[in-house]
């Protein structure tokens, strides 16, 4: 792998700790790493990356997250400097690197470094980022009693702009919409497309429920192809439930039984209010929390 350094067991027992990054296969502590100012991920959001989870240390679905990696770079034009199998290992090295089950770990491929250019051909060679930290355990009332969302005024860039199917390193609009979420004291903000239709939030997808219905918005609404999002399609249809992509509007979601929003961190997490509208009667509904444990028992299947 190009420019990527050797590292030993022994050298990762004397590192062994609730936060390391890797760049370019060197593993270092937090605020021991650098990457130059010329890469074009700091310079332009020229990057693409992905986020899973580990349950027992075992990184959940990687397969699915290199294969969105790479479908990411493909629709930006981004070639790797260093093969799948190599990323792999590099990612199994900061596994082993940390202590603990639950593992946030963040995979960053950004174009490399070059002149000031906006030529991505002036780019050499691609850095490669990989963080690794412990993530303790979100809080039970998140699950417990719901949270709150705001619809953004900020819209969710186009499919003709960075097309949100790509999971780039380009998220200025969901920043600003997440400003606006912690400005109106929500815990996230929905984002619109421009026919006004909900895509999703900053950095999960969302779905709601009717009746019996498990509802979410479809890929040509303007989103990111949610890893748990698939799941869920896949494992809702297998348990029975009735499941559908249909857009949906603010009024509709307003007015539906149940909400939630979904992603390889947070799993699945009850939306009981939405601007100023409570969701149903205001607390996490029993659909969702069904759907939830239908998750939770794939993933104890998938790793046991
Ligand atoms: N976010 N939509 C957006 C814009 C996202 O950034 C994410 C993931 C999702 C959910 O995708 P998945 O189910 O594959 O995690 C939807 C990750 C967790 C992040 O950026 O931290």
């Amino acid at each position: 792998m190009k420019r990527l350094g050797t590292f030993y067991l022994q050298d990762m027992r004397a590192f062994l700790s609730r936060e390391i990054i890797s760049v370019n296969g060197v593993i270092s502590k937090p605020g021991e790493t650098s990457i130059s100012v010329m890469d074009r991920g700091f310079l332009y959001g020229d990057s693409v990356y992905e986020v899973t989870l580990t349950y027992n240390r075992i990184p959940f679905l990687l397969d699915e997250h290199l294969d969105r990696l790479y479908r990411s770079a493909k629709s930006i034009y981004m070639d790797f400097s260093f093969t799948r199998e190599e990323l792999v290992s590099e990612i199994f090295k900061v596994v082993e690197a940390i202590e603990g089950d639950r593992l946030y770990i963040r995979i960053i491929v950004t174009r490399g470094e070059g002149e000031i250019n906006l030529d991505p051909a002036a780019a050499k060679s691609n850095n490669l980022v990989i963080i690794g930290r412990q993530l303790p355990e979100y809080p039970k009332s998140w699950y417990e009693e719901g949270v709150t969302l705001i619809v953004s005024d900020v819209l969710r860039n186009s499919k003709r702009s960075i097309d949100p199917g790509v999971k780039s390193g380009n998220y200025l609009n969901n920043v600003l919409a997440m400003a606006e979420a912690k400005e109106k004291g929500a815990f996230d903000a929905m984002m619109l497309n421009y026919k006004g239709n909900i895509t999703e939030g900053t950095t999960s997808n969302i779905w709601i429920v009717e009746g019996d219905h498990f509802i979410t918005p479809p890929l040509d609404a303007g989103l990111l192809g949610g890893i748990t999002r698939k799941s869920l399609l896949l494992l809702a249809s297998k348990n029975g439930l009735n499941v559908s992509e249909e857009n949906i509007t603010p009024e509709r979601l307003k007015k539906a039984d149940e909400c939630f929003l979904t992603s390889s961190t947070k799993e699945i997490v009850p939306i009981v209010k939405v601007d100023d509208s409570l969701i149903g009667s205001g607390k996490p509904g029993p659909k969702t929390q069904k759907l939830h444990q239908i998750y939770k028992q794939f993933v104890l299947d998938s790793i046991s």
